[in-house]
Parts: C-alpha cells; structure tokens; sequence
C-alpha cells in the first residue's frame, strides 16, 4: 500500500512538474488528439476545444416485427428482449500501444447531468444485427457528477459497474491508472477509486470510442498518455491510408473477372474487422471483386435517430472498395427488422412514414450515389407462411402497414429517383426452390413490372444446412428453374448471402461435402443467362453470422474461409469451378 501511495505521489508529481516547468503536460505523455483522425467518428464534431461528442443513441433491437409471422420459438423469445446500446467507436482513430503501468488522462468538459463516457477498448465488439458481442473493454466517464466506471471482461455482455466521487461538473480530469493487475481511478488530482483489471489491455493495444447519454453531449478537452516507469510503455500510432491489393492471378476475383462472361464473386463485410484486422482485410482485398455491407447500412446503424445518420462505418466499406476496384452492392433499404425504436416505437400516420421512408432512401442512396453500384432496395418481404392473406407479404411492419404493397413500388422509385444508374435488386430468402413463397415472389415481382416499376434484379440469399454430415439444402436443378424464372422476365439473379451450416464440428468428410454443395450451386449459377454475381455471407468463420446469438464462445462453420482465416476446401473447389465451367 505504501508503495502504492508512493507511485501515486509520483504520478501526481509528475503531472505537477510538467504542467509548471512546461506549460503542457503533451511533453511527457502522449497526445492522442491532436493530428490524429476523429474525423471519421459517429457522433463527433472536431473543434477548436476538442471533440465535441453528440448523443447518437445507437441502438441494436432485438427482432421486434417477426413473432407473429413467424414459428420460431428462438426468434419469439429473442423479440423480448430490449435494445442494447451500440455506441460509436472511433475505428480509424489512435491507437494506443500499451505495456506495464500506465496513465491515461481524459479531460471532459460536461454540461449537463447527463452521461458522458470514454470508451477504452483492448479487443473490439462484434455486432450483429440482434446483439453485440462485446470486446474487452473500460468505460470511464461522469454521470449526475459521479465517476462511473464500468468494466466488459470479453465474455459477457454485462458489465461490472461501478460509480465513485461526487459533485464532478464542468470540466473534469479524470486520470485512469495502470497499476499491475489494478486500475486506479483519479478525479481532479484526487484519488476515487480502484477496481481489478481483469486483462483487459493484455493485446497491447487500445482503442477509442464514446458516448453521450440521450439529451446530453460533451467535449474531450484533452487525451493523453503517459507510461510510469522505463519498463513501461504508451506510445500512439494511428490506421495505415487504406490498402490496396494488387489482383493476383490466383485469386477468386481475378478468375471470375477472366470468364468469359465476367462475374462478381462477393463477400459480406462488416466495418469493424475490415478496419482493424489485417488479415480480414487482406482477404477481402486479394479475394473478392464484389462486398455487401453485413450490417453497416441497415437503417439501425445507418440511421439511428430522426435527423441523424451515421454514414462513417458504411463509408470506410465503400472507400475500401473503391481503393480495390470492388464493386459495392448496397444492403438494404428498407426491411422489417433491425429498425431502430424511433420508427417502430412511434404512433405516425401513414404519411409520415411514408416520409420517413423517402428521407431515408434519398438520403442513403444519395449519399452513395456512383459508389454503390447496386441496392437490396427491399430485404425479405415476403411472410414464411400464410401465403393467402396479404399475397403473401409480411405485415408486421410499418412499411406495409402505411402504404400495403405500395410501399415496394414507392422504394424502387425513390431509390431510381435518385441514382438512375443503380441497379435494384430485391432480396428473398426460401425462394430458392419451387413452392409457395417462390409463387408468391413470382406474381409480386410481375405485379411490379406491370406497374412499371424500377426493379432489376433478384437476389437468391441461399442460407443451407447440413445435417448428419449431408447437405440438405436447395437442389441447384431447382434453383435454376426458379433463376430461369426471373431472367425470363428480364431480371437479373444473384446468389447473394450464401453459407452452408455443417450444424456440427467441421470434419475433413463435412468440408468436402460444404465443397461439394458450393460447388455444385456455383456449377448451376454460371450457366445462368441472368447472373450477374455470387456471394457469401461473410469472409471467415472467425465472424460469420452462423454463430450461435448471444454466445461468447462459439462460431459458425459456414464459409470459404475458417476461423484461422485459412482456406477451406470449399474456397479452391470455387476456383476450379470458376475457371473451367463455361457458362
Ligand atoms: C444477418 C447478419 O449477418 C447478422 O450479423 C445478424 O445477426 C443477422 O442478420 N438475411 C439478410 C441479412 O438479408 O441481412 C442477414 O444478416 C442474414 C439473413
């Protein structure tokens, strides 16, 4: 303890001595602020006095529209849950590599009760559309003038919180201390508290993020950092420019490009992992010509508050593409789920949500105008069953109820409205074989033509299964009856979301048969008049979508690449597919 307090003293000194015989304590630690990039940060506005932070209120909700369509019991019990907060992490901003002791100093002008936090990430979120696996990470922050400290050890979604200290306004420093295995928490040169470090910055690096609670919003003043002994270290770099990858002669993107008639072979890509991991970026880059936003710039992350969309996670995808000549096909427009409360928690009247939805589709596809090659204007809207009530379109959703079917003509319109050069695509899942939903696809998109609407292509999500080892999924002779289908009515198809679920640990026999099942679904699509590009629904099992929701330790199995980023037999059975099938 004595010594504690010793290092305390010397802490304080230290700051002390070099804000007195320095002016500024920058000459000591290291500034994280000044020319580094906040600029591409949700929520914040650089200012003469700092990074000002505005309340996004970035929510997830759970699936809130399906229950009654649906007979998924896992969906239904998903649908109770409330939203979670998803605040804005600065992706592309500092750095700060950490070793040994250290100090952190967060100067936060607040001026309100309201709360202000700083979010110090050690490993990053995953975020879904129905939840956010939470990384490693430390809030530290002030709320109704105490310090508020919470701490997400990276294997449960709920935090340790605690609050320490009382009567903080105005502007406060707060200093949070690396001791060993401890952090110690400083309020205007006073000591507050002191919590366990479960390990939070074992990977040596830290990342920033904020928020400010709804109705509030602050200022950081001032960031910086410090190491406390030689030992020690808290040294700042920032992201790399983006990346280009030069196209390899091997790879996916360059053999379908080469085909005779030329084809996008496509990914699902989320903002985070392609923005800070290095591996996953490379694959995008070297691998693919085509990239789907997997949640980036569904209306809850691109456009979560009545006048505030958050453009910069969707906007580094799209920069990244267009640094790597990769075609970007946007997802999606409009859909029943992942709406944030603000549109489906309000009683408005079909007019206004038919302006919202105007808003929105003006606003995002206007945004992406000559960058966004290609929009799922409308996702999913076709019910799993009941086909004989409302043609069969889903109507637990403000969409529908405001405008009835209309409400899909209205989109396509918007969206050609705005960018007449962007091909418009509607995107069903269970529509892949015959039956009674892909009937009830067939006449709504024919209801659609003669109506004159914009639409110009269909996308065949293709999510299968495997089961005791076998693939049971859609049957490519079918699929392509239902492809044949579309083109002859002018349409253009895409495979566009698929993965194969083994349902079980991957074996050597279940990657073959994965293999077999991507394969044989590439072999029928090339031969396709209207194909246009085919994709999967991610890049590696590392973060795919197959995992199981709300579990910290189990991943999905579904894709070309796994969890190691490696290839998996599925990814070379493609290649050969791609370069020796004629279409
Ligand atoms: C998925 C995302 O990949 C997941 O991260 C999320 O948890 C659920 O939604 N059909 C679609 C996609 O059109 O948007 C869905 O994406 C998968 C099914």
């Amino acid at each position: 303890m004595k010594q504690f307090n010793k290092i305390l003293l010397r802490i304080f000194l230290g700051v002390i001595l070099s804000a007195t015989l320095f002016k500024s304590p920058s000459c000591f630690a290291a500034d994280l602020l000044t020319n580094h990039d906040w600029r591409h940060f949700t929520g914040a506005t650089v200012t003469e006095s700092g990074i000002e932070i505005m309340p996004v209120n970035r929510m997830i909700v759970p699936k809130v529209s399906v229950p009654r369509e649906t007979d998924d019991q896992d969906v239904a019990e998903m649908a109770k849950r409330s939203p979670t907060p998803n605040p804005p992490i600065n992706l592309r901003g500092p750095m700060l590599q950490v070793q040994g002791d250290f100090t952190i100093s967060i100067f936060l002008e607040i001026s309100s009760n309201k709360g202000a936090y700083l979010d110090l990430y050690g490993t990053l979120p995953v975020i879904y559309d129905e939840w956010r696996q939470e990384g490693k990470a430390l809030r530290v922050g002030v709320k109704d003038g105490a310090l508020l400290v919470s701490i997400w050890n990276g294997r449960s979604s709920e935090p340790i919180t605690k609050t320490f200290g009382e009567g903080m306004t105005d502007v406060v420093e707060i200093n949070v201390t690396r001791l060993s295995d401890n952090f110690v928490f400083q309020v205007n040169g006073k000591t507050v508290g002191k919590l366990r470090d479960p390990g939070l910055f074992n990977d040596g690096s830290i990342v920033f993020g904020a928020d400010a609670e709804k109705g509030g919003g602050f200022i950081i003043r001032q960031l910086t950092a410090q190491a406390l002994n030689t030992a020690s270290k808290a040294t700042v770099i920032d992201r790399e420019p983006w990346k280009s990858y030069g196209v390899m002669p091997n790879s996916l993107r360059f053999i379908a490009a080469a085909r005779n008639k030329p084809l996008y072979i496509g990914a699902a890509v989320a903002a985070i992992p392609l923005v800070t991991d290095e591996k996953y970026q490379s694959l995008v880059g070297q691998e693919f010509n085509m990239i789907t936003p997997e949640n980036d710039m569904k209306f809850q992350f691109i456009h979560p508050g009545p006048n505030l969309y958050a453009f910069n996670e969707a906007d580094s995808l799209v920069e990244f593409a267009q640094h790597n000549n990769i075609r970007v096909h946007g997802h999606a427009l409009v859909w029943h789920e992942a709406l944030p409360t603000w549109v489906t928690g309000v009683k408005y009247s079909p007019s206004e949500v038919k302006l919202i939805l105007s808003d929105h589709i003006r606003t995002v596809v206007g945004h992406y105008k000559g960058r966004v090659a290609e929009w799922d204007v409308v996702n999913e809207p076709l019910k799993d069953r009941g086909f004989n009530t409302d043609k069969g379109l889903r109507a637990a959703n403000p969409w529908f109820q405001a405008m009835g079917e209309e409400y899909i003509d209205f989109a396509f319109r918007e969206a050609h409205e705005v960018d007449s050069n962007a091909r418009l695509y509607l995107n069903e899942y269970g529509i892949e074989e015959p039956g009674e939903k892909f009937d009830a696809l067939y006449a709504l998109v024919k209801r659609l033509l003669a109506r004159g609407v914009p639409i110009h292509g269909i996308g065949f999500q293709m999510h299968e299964d495997m089961e005791s080892g076998k693939y049971v999924g859609a049957q490519p002779d079918l699929v392509a009856v239902n492809m044949q289908k579309m083109a002859n009515l002018g349409l253009e198809v895409r495979v566009s979301e698929m993965d194969v679920n083994m349902n079980a640990k991957s074996t050597p026999r279940r990657l073959n048969e994965q293999a077999r099942a991507f394969a044989e679904m590439l072999t029928m699509s090339v031969r396709q008049d209207g194909l246009k590009s085919f994709g999967q629904w991610g890049v590696t099992d590392r973060y795919s979508s197959l995992a199981p929701m709300f579990e910290y330790f189990q991943l999905g199995n579904g894709l070309l690449f796994d969890a190691d980023y490696q290839r998996k037999p599925t990814y070379y059975r493609m290649k050969e597919i791609l370069a020796n099938v004629p279409e």
